[in-house]
């Protein structure tokens, strides 16, 4: 169960994404009609837009404008729509259903999905370019987000995942692949959230990244149990595709109990983490313990 006023805050904040996306997103009517309407399609009403809400906590947690906040919350939810569709392809993951929908290559076409998937990456770094942030923040969300989509975060991430499958791994090269493809958008959303903000302690950063790591981490490990125990009507995804896959995960290597630990002792050192932070990260704190408790 979520608490009440987390879920509350949430459902807010995913109304308040759900229309700054609207608006960012092209519309359906300008040409070319079609590709603007499978980004639409990518993009828009549905997704737990688990991104922007630690994006938007972040920036509470520095005490940020809302506003500012905004257009790095839909950046980094751009590109985690874009590496959703690509990961879907029949070339990646071969996924046939995704947020309750068929997958873009399949309501449309493969060539649209791969378009559609290039289009929201370079929309996502326009949105923060065009965004009313201070020069010099801008060029730090602009960086940040680029090192976490690039070869040294998410697609780099998913090159180790490509080639791991039908291999058995060490934990280390898990972690490694987990921190990558999902951990480092995850952190990203964050400390863009953060930077949006007034400038924090240095012991406060600290923590943040800390905190986001894990967070970052656990929301894999915890995608990957979910995969092996929940339904594919619950998921909106396909279940069980992991193990019919031949995908190393957390639960082919410490089964779906020794995951479900190894996610809670994460979530602790992700909430120690927030300590310096003080009440300012309550509300990060409870989307850890979202992250690592949802059942979806
Ligand atoms: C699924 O992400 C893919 C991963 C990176 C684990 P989410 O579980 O955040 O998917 P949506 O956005 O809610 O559909
Ligand atoms: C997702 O990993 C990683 C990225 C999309 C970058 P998965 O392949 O496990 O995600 P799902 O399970 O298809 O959502
Ligand atoms: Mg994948
Ligand atoms: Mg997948
Ligand atoms: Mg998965």
């Amino acid at each position: 169960m979520v608490p009440a006023e987390l879920a509350a805050w949430m459902q807010d904040r995913q109304v308040r994404i759900e229309a700054v996306l609207e608006g960012l997103l092209p519309s359906p009517s300008v040409e070319p009609c079609r590709l603007h309407e499978a980004m639409r399609y990518a993009v828009l009403g549905g997704g737990k837009r688990m991104r922007p809400l630690l994006a938007y906590a972040a920036g509470e947690a520095a005490s940020a404008p809302r506003a500012l906040v905004d257009a790095s919350a839909a950046a980094v939810e751009l590109i985690h729509a874009y590496s959703l569709v690509h990961d879907d392809l029949p070339c990646m993951d071969d996924d046939t259903l995704r947020r309750g929908k068929p997958t873009v290559h399949v309501q449309y076409d493969e060539p649209t999905a791969l378009l559609v998937g290039d289009a929201l990456q370079s929309l996502a770094f326009q949105v923060l370019a065009q965004s009313s942030a201070e020069a010099g923040v801008r060029a730090d969300l602009v960086g940040r987000l680029a090192t976490a989509a690039g070869s040294r975060g998410m697609a780099g991430g998913q090159a180790v995942d490509l080639a791991a499958q039908g291999r058995t791994l060490e934990l280390a090269e898990l972690e490694f692949m987990h921190a990558h493809k999902t951990g480092a958008l995850i952190r990203a959303a964050v400390l863009m959230g953060a930077r949006c903000g007034e400038p924090l302690a240095p012991d406060a950063l600290r923590g943040l990244a800390r905190f986001a790591g894990f967070a970052g981490l656990a929301f894999q490990v915890v995608d990957d149990v979910l995969d092996a125990t929940a339904s594919t009507a619950t998921l909106g995804k396909t279940a069980g595709k992991d193990a019919s896959d031949g995908k190393p995960t957390y639960v082919s290597v410490l089964g779906v109990e020794g995951a479900r630990r190894f996610a809670a002792g994460m979530l602790a050192d992700a909430l120690d983490g927030l300590g310096p932070l003080g009440e300012a990260g309550g509300r990060l704190a409870a989307l850890g313990r979202y992250i690592v408790n949802r059942e979806f």
